[in-house]
């Protein structure tokens, strides 16, 4: 009977839990889904309950296939930014607000009233910024007092859960520090920023080592998901830093980062201190790992892709829409394509920009306008990198997503970066990094660092060719954005 820890992903689109042995070997894997609640244009919500019975089913299913092997923790990753209310009961208030939400914009404004942009970026390491779950506190005062005046909590969404399973209220700083309250010098709640903007402290939970064991798993929760009672809970890490824990991304190395090309494309780059970009242009959170990472999203990145695919070519494949893009040229003669079809994070922060091709002629063929779309969002990562680059000196990126799958996505990827991409031998994502951590916070091993020796080394890596054809465009698309605005 060998021992396995089991790692849980609280995503957007559904739970993804597996069980790991101690020497990274994956035992199980389940995934269940949920549904989207888009009560208002740019509203995202979702029910916190269908997250408990998700990943109560999700566990139920793991525990069924152990076959023998012993569980012996749990470690939670999920979803970052959402905001969950409780009342003193312990019962949710209204539905989770999430990460993707656009409805604070006001309350945005009113925290940089209060605390000059400029404080906050020095003490929490971002700006205000909409999709965080402190502009949501605020927005629920004003927008929703009586729901406000009920308020004895609010959790973020892996957190809740952990409170389901185990009863305790805990969060840790990788996920926290997303919250926009986080000192990140000290990894605990700022009481200033909390104190000027009359917020009581005692809302949030108290904020633990991202390997330490959160509390230990409910009877009544163990007999309904068949996982023994009082299973150690390890407070886990955001999804992000959990994905990157998985990848042996860790603040021990700053040469390596990671690229991700999902819906979003997001680059993640450890560093060893808590230097914010001083525009906030890239977020900096806490790493799981006692480090800290700077974080540049292209909200758009597949998505752009997808949204190209479905309105223009809804019957050719993927594949088919990549050897296309190959018979056009780097530069896609000349055509540039700026992909903010759903506004843009780093580095404009700008919810209201949106996306365009130019300089269209008779002459270009679909093959350029396509390829246009994979080189735009490999400018648009370069916005972010440059301003990453600036502050922590990261050289290769471990490439995944499903848009990492793509040898000429790869390959533009690596000539626009100017940046070594490596794609890696496995890809299990944040579940596999919080069952890590999970390791970690039981004493499977005794540090994060022995952990991470238990990751398959690299397979394939694509070098970055020197390539003027994209400087000159990057320098092209780079005006775009100021350009397009004046015709908003
Ligand atoms: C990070 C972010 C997203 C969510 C998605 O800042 O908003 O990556 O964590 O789950």
């Amino acid at each position: 009977m060998t021992d396995v820890v089991v790692g849980l992903d609280l995503g957007t689109g559904g739970v993804r839990a597996i069980a790991v042995d101690l020497q990274g070997q994956i035992i199980a894997t389940t995934t269940k889904s949920y549904p989207l609640l888009t009560p208002q244009p740019g509203w995202t919500e979702q029910n916190p309950s269908d997250w408990v019975e998700a990943s109560l089913d999700a566990l139920f299913d793991i525990a069924q296939q152990l076959n023998g092997h012993r569980a012996i923790a749990l470690g939670l990753s999920g979803q970052m930014h959402g905001m969950v209310p409780l009342d003193a009961e312990g019962t949710v208030i209204r539905p989770a607000i999430l990460w993707n939400d656009q409805r604070t914009g006001k309350a945005v404004d009113a925290i940089e009233a209060t605390i000059p942009r400029q404080e906050l970026i020095q003490r929490t390491g971002n700006p205000a910024i909409t999709g965080f779950q402190l502009p949501k506190l605020v927005w629920l005062r004003a927008e929703e007092p009586q729901a406000y005046a009920r308020l004895w909590q609010i959790l973020l969404p892996k957190d809740y859960l952990g409170y389901v399973l185990t009863g305790e209220l805990v969060t840790e700083p990788s996920d926290a520090s997303g919250v926009g309250c986080l000192n990140l010098a000290n990894r605990q709640w700022d009481t200033d920023i909390l104190n000027a903007l009359n917020i009581n402290p005692a809302l949030f939970p108290s904020v633990v080592e991202s390997t330490a064991i959160a509390g230990r798993l409910k009877s009544e929760i163990a007999a309904r998901v068949g996982l023994p009672a009082g299973l150690p809970v390890v407070a886990g890490g955001g999804d992000n830093a959990a994905a990157a824990i998985g990848l042996g991304i860790s603040s021990s190395n700053l040469n390596r980062g990671s690229l991700s090309i999902g819906t979003s494309g997001v680059i993640f780059a450890p560093c060893d201190r808590p230097i914010p970009d001083p525009e906030g242009r890239v977020h900096l959170f806490c790493h799981v790992d006692g480090g800290y990472h700077l974080l540049g999203v292209t909200l758009a990145a597949g998505g752009s892709l997808r949204w190209y695919r479905d309105t223009f070519a809804p019957n050719i494949p993927y594949t088919e829409l990549m050897d296309m893009a190959e018979r056009s040229l780097p530069g896609a003669r000349g055509v540039l394509f700026l992909p903010h079809l759903s506004g843009e994070r780093s580095p404009h922060l700008d919810p209201d920009t949106r996306g365009a091709w130019v300089n269209l002629s008779l002459a270009h063929t679909q093959a350029d306008i396509v390829r246009a779309v994979l080189e735009g969002v490999a400018f648009s990562l370069r916005e972010a990198l440059e301003v990453i680059k600036q502050i922590t000196p990261v050289h290769q990126l471990l490439a995944t997503g499903g848009g990492a799958r793509s040898n000429i996505w790869l390959r533009i990827l690596a000539d626009v970066l100017q940046t070594e991409l490596i794609a890696p031998k496995a890809e299990e994502g944040a579940a596999y990094g919080a069952a890590i951590l999970a390791m970690v916070g039981v004493g499977a091993y005794p540090n994060l660092e022995a952990a991470l020796k238990i990751l398959p080394q690299d397979s394939n890596v694509v070098q970055p060719q020197a390539n003027a054809v994209y400087e000159a465009a990057f320098k092209q698309y780079k005006l775009l954005y100021e350009a397009l605005k004046a015709v908003r």
